[in-house]
């Protein structure tokens, strides 16, 4: 691409046929907001700004879009208020004083479109550019024709304009070649043209789709590219088609990790974010959710029921069923599970075991430590080769603030240890079975407390 690019992506309106309170763009597809997938396509093509027009919520849609990107893509973005919703024109009007700022095209679509491809918006910035246009915009062919703006060709099949369905003729009307709403603008000529809309039309509307008229009639060049799959260009409406979106969406990605090596022995009940990366050979098993900006390596078992999301998983780990793993490290050769529930920066170095009705919060385990079963591990960092026995505790909170816990290498900690934090057990150490570990507990030694003792005989 020569010029640089811009986009505009027009997320002013409330989508009716949602029946929520929430705005369209806010509802999720996968983990992530409507707005967000299109933002990421929109930030594959580096463009110099990304305008975004928001009305319903606009403070949410901006909050969403921000936590969408990357930091250096989240600068692009310029928040532009349509405050009431006089036309997909109007909204581009809105933008004006902004888009004089901008140099090159701006690519325009709508931010209910999750499934248009980075590789289709290329083509038409370069299509744009290869023709000399001042607009381009994608065409497509549905028979019967849905609702939407209907291109009109001449006898030569030039582009000439786009007609509402609702402002159209009889034959107009039957032409199966349609609008899907996808544009590349020329900027100076796209604000020379927005002077001159008008909103005498069957809904009183600024439309968008006057644009590329005026421009052919300013003696510049307008045209069209056609493009094969519909349904990629397909705006959601209603829950249903979110429901089916979504469905598809993951097929895609389900599909493209099957051509990648990975097995995915249900693809219909999994549900992998197209964020996902996993390498080859790794086994999901049915019902696996894994989300967000996970990477998984390669020979890894993921088994049934398990919901993993922003996770980084090294190679040959195996996560039994029934897990949650949130933004948390498996380096290699873990195994967790079956129950166990690792979040906020649990990191497991190598060989470390994870059992079951483990949590682990914001904690480290050292190579080969174990914890197989019952047991709480917070704010700790633990050392290599540890062993920590059933339902021991650290006990990080004092009603104010979390403490740390230090568990050295070689330490064997008994079942049912209470660690009361801040507290450190030095390496080569052990702690009896039912200990309350009050005080940092030096190298090499053992600690026990609490012991049982006859109280009462209960028969003579
Ligand atoms: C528009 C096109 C039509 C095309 C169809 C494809 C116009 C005039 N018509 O019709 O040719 O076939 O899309 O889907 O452009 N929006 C705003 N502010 C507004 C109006 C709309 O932000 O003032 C946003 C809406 O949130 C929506 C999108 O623009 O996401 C489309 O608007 P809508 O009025 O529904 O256009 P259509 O009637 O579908
Ligand atoms: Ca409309």
């Amino acid at each position: 691409m020569k010029n640089p690019v811009n986009v505009l992506i027009l997320a002013a309106g409330l989508g009716t046929r949602m029946k929520s309170s929430q705005a369209k763009v806010l509802h999720k597809i996968g983990s992530r907001p409507l707005i967000a997938h299109v933002l990421r396509t929109a930030a594959k093509l580096d463009p110099e700004n990304i305008f975004v027009v928001v009305g319903h919520q606009a403070g949410k849609v901006e909050e969403a879009a921000r936590a969408s990107l990357n930091p250096a893509e989240a600068e692009k973005l310029r928040f532009i208020m349509q405050p009431e919703q006089r036309g997909t024109g109007h909204a581009v009007k809105c933008a004006s004083d902004e888009l004089k700022n901008a140099r090159g095209s701006l690519v325009v679509f709508y931010g209910d479109t999750p499934a248009v491809k980075a590789e289709t918006l290329r083509n038409l910035i370069a299509e744009h550019e290869r023709a000399g246009n001042a607009a381009t915009l994608i065409t497509m062919r549905l028979d019967p024709p849905p609702a939407y703006g209907r291109i009109i060709r001449d006898a030569q099949d030039n582009f000439l304009k786009i007609v509402e369905e609702r402002d159209c003729s009889a034959a107009e009307r039957a032409i199966t070649e349609v609008n899907p709403g996808f544009y590349c603008f020329d900027i100076p000529s796209l604000l020379d043209a927005l002077e001159k809309l008008s909103p005498h039309n069957a809904q009183n509307e600024y439309y968008l789709t006057d644009v590329p008229q005026h421009i052919l009639e300013a003696g510049l060049r307008a045209g069209a590219v056609f493009h094969e799959d519909p349904r990629e260009l397909d705006g959601v409406n209603t829950r249903a088609e979110f429901a089916a979106m979504w469905k598809r969406l993951r097929h895609e990605t389900i599909d493209r990790l099957m051509a990648n090596g990975v097995t995915i022995i249900d693809p219909d009940s999994t549900y992998i974010d197209d964020s996902v990366e996993i390498g080859r050979d790794t086994v999901i098993h049915p019902q696996v959710i894994i989300e967000g900006d996970s990477r998984i390596g390669g020979n890894c078992e993921i088994h049934s029921w398990s919901r993993l999301v922003n996770v980084e998983i090294g190679d040959e780990c195996k996560v039994l069923n029934s897990c949650v793993i949130v933004s948390s490290i498996l380096t290699a050769r873990n195994t967790v599970g079956p129950f166990a529930h690792l979040r906020l920066h649990a990191e497991l170095a190598e060989e470390a075991v994870i059992g079951n009705f483990v949590e682990v919060k914001k904690s480290r385990l050292g190579r080969k430590t174990k914890s197989m079963h019952l047991t709480y591990l917070g704010d700790a960092t633990i050392g290599d080769r540890v062993n920590i026995g059933a339902a021991t505790v650290t006990c990080n909170y004092d009603g104010k603030q979390k403490n740390p816990t230090f568990i050295e290498d070689d330490v064997k900690i008994g079942s049912d240890t209470m660690l009361v934090a801040p507290v450190r057990v030095g390496r080569g150490s052990m702690t009896g079975a039912g200990s309350v570990v009050t005080k940092d507990v030096p190298p090499d030694s053992l600690v026990a407390g609490v012991p049982a003792q006859v109280k009462k005989k209960l028969k003579e």
